[in-house]
């Protein structure tokens, strides 16, 4: 939830560790903070707020080091201050930053408060440089006392540390929390993303849980769970600097959302071909298994989850499959019914989201026949942890709401739908269709995009109202949640998603004149059910906006109608996201909130 960036250097690293910093504030941008070598000492400047205050502060205090630690903070234990704000220090000796959540911190801050160390901060963070503080008077060194920590901390963590004694090296450790190792030049460093390092370095070493990594400018020495001293695995991961950019765009969000034609296409790279899906697209073997599975479960978290809905209804009706789907916030707790003929499905933009992966850990000891991720950051935990994986290829998602990795991952699972179909020979003429259709969704997605001055006309309208309904039916309701997701996490507008036939049971109570209601409304089998659901709407002077393909037949005579391009109405799913999106964005932009990094919200959900 935090991101962590750390550099051991020949050359100043202040401007470096503050660049990484920017590049992350997607995790968490509510204070930051910095500490490093400087002469015999460890300068350590924290500031509440975005990056930008910290930035300011180091232009005036001007610390010179090249060995340092850095921090930007989503708050889970203590509000954001600059007391709480990373670093944290021992004694003025140690100083550590910690991304992740210490399940065991009350009875470890009881256990130092008794040896006397003084709290400043309400984190669960602070004890950690405490016991480094304490493991120090017994061990030879910061690696040694790093290690030292492994058996006390329970929970999840990554942590870069500095010691004011060892002005050469910082040293990592990592457990159930992302981090990677970047090998430079006469440097190296270290982030919880490899997007911050991508300017710096093209080849990553990605640690393990329970590695701890002693680094200095000309080394790299990784040790693993039991100390022992190991190679990992360099990987080269090429990230184009426009990646992380925002280019021509006023947002993250509205760069990405324009991004989905291309992002979409690099999904289907390579994993079809003529009028089938392509074998073993998800890993060796994969076909194989795919051919076995009877029922399938998915997990996953926010919008990831609403990608799963609309895919329970694909494998339903092209693969002839049941589906289970839970929030994984949930689904270990619930006794889930497992089976060895169920196929594990997670669904994450990140890898990194603690419930997912939490999820997946459990069930990775049960008797699954499998587990396949659909994820789009191939270093991530999720990605290595699975048994197969499909990669999303968006390319880096850095708005807060998720779109262009929502498009791509109902890609991804329309690919598996086919898959799972072909595994077993189902509906092999409905599969060719489908293919040809997706050859053309970019093309399609393009022309949604061009609805953009439509939907600039009804956005103040929306813009100035406090709550919204959004109603889709059957395929289109977990469009309709995702449209509401959208509205609600950037313009702060209360919205909520029905499936339109259930407005009668309680809902409807709602509408008046000042109850925007935005329907997904294409021409379905239960399109005429909706448009008797939008007339009970009307009639009770609610203001319509209705997106569809059909507007002679659904008879608007009030609200505004919105003329989607026409596609298969297998992938409409995919191609009605897309109006959705640009409206939040465009309401957002109205209200003047900050969309890119909307309060209390954090990209990447790294604590339970
Ligand atoms: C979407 O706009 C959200 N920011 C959020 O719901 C997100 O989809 C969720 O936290 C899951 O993230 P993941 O896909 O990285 O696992």
């Amino acid at each position: 939830m935090c991101g962590i960036i750390a550099a051991a250097t020949d050359r100043s690293v202040g401007k470096l560790l503050i660049k990484g910093l920017y590049k992350m504030e997607y995790r968490g941008y509510d204070s930051a903070g910095i500490a490093m070598h400087v002469d015999d000492q460890v300068a350590h400047l924290r500031t509440l707020g975005k990056v930008k205050l910290l930035e300011e502060r180091m232009k005036l205090e001007k610390p010179k080091g090249k060995i340092g630690i850095a921090h930007t903070r989503w708050a889970t234990h203590g509000e954001p201050s600059e007391l709480n704000a990373h670093p944290h220090q021992s004694n003025d000796r140690v100083f550590i930053v910690h991304n992740g959540i210490i399940e065991n911190y009350l009875s470890l801050k009881e256990e130092l408060t008794k040896e006397g160390y003084a709290f400043s901060s309400k984190t669960d963070s602070e004890l950690i440089a405490h016991l480094l503080d304490r493991n120090l008077k017994t061990y030879n060194s910061l690696l040694e006392a790093v290690q030292g920590l492994k058996d006390r901390l329970d929970g999840a963590y990554a942590i870069a540390a500095l010691d004011q004694n060892e002005p050469d090296n910082l040293v990592l450790v990592r457990n159930r929390s992302p981090l990677v190792i970047g090998l430079g030049k006469n440097e190296n460093f270290a982030a919880s993303d490899p997007l911050a390092l991508a300017e710096l370095t093209n080849k990553f070493l990605i640690m393990e849980d329970g590695d701890v990594a002693k680094v200095a400018p000309d080394s790299v020495e990784v040790f693993d769970a039991k100390n022992q001293l190991v190679n990992r695995e360099q990987l080269t991961i090429d990230i184009k600097a426009e990646a992380a950019s925002k280019g021509d765009f006023k947002h993250y969000m509205e760069k990405e959302i324009f991004e989905q034609p291309q992002a979409v296409l690099n999904t289907l790279d390579g994993r079809i071909g003529g009028e089938d899906v392509l074998e073993n697209i998800f890993g060796e073997g994969s076909s194989e298994l795919l051919a076995k599975v009877k029922r399938v479960q998915v997990v996953a978290c926010g919008t990831s989850l609403h990608a799963g809905r609309v895919a329970a209804n694909w494998f339903s009706a092209i693969a002839g499959l049941p589906t289970q789907m839970d929030y994984a916030s949930e689904y270990r707790y619930k006794n889930p019914y497992i089976d060895e003929d169920t196929l594990l499905v997670t669904i994450s933009q990140s890898g990194e989201t603690a419930d997912t992966l939490a999820a997946l850990r459990y069930a990775n000891d049960k008797d699954y026949l499998g587990s396949l991720a659909i994820c789009n950051v191939p270093t991530s935990s999720l990605a290595r942890e699975s048994d197969f994986l499909l990669l999303t290829n968006a390319g880096p998602e850095i708005g807060v709401a998720s779109t262009k990795a929502f498009t791509t991952q109902l890609t991804a699972l329309m690919l598996l739908t086919l898959s799972l179909a072909k595994a077993t020979g189902k509906n092999p003429r409905l599969r060719g269709r489908i293919i040809k259709a997706l050859r053309f969704l970019p093309e399609k997605i393009s022309e949604a995009l061009a609805l953009k001055p439509e939907i600039l006309e009804i956005a103040p309208e929306i813009a100035n109202k406090n709550n919204a309904l959004f109603l889709g039916r059957g395929i289109f309701y977990p469009i309709a949640k995702e449209g509401a997701l959208k509205l609600k996490e950037i313009s702060y507008i209360h919205a909520e998603a029905y499936p339109a036939g259930e407005l009668k049971h309680g809902p409807l109570a709602l509408i008046d004149g000042e109850m925007p209601v935005i329907a997904i409304a294409p021409e379905h089998e239960l399109a005429e059910k909706l448009v008797s659901n939008l007339e009970e709407v009307k009639a009770r002077g609610g203001a319509l906006y209705v997106f569809g393909n059909a507007e002679e037949r659904l008879g608007l005579t009030s609200g505004k109608y919105i003329n989607m391009p026409d596609c298969d109405f297998l992938l409409t799913p995919i191609l009605y996201s897309i109006p959705l999106q640009i409206l939040s964005y465009e309401v957002a932009l109205l209200r003047g909130t900050d969309i890119d990094q909307p309060r209390n919200l954090a990209k990447s959900v790294t604590v339970e």
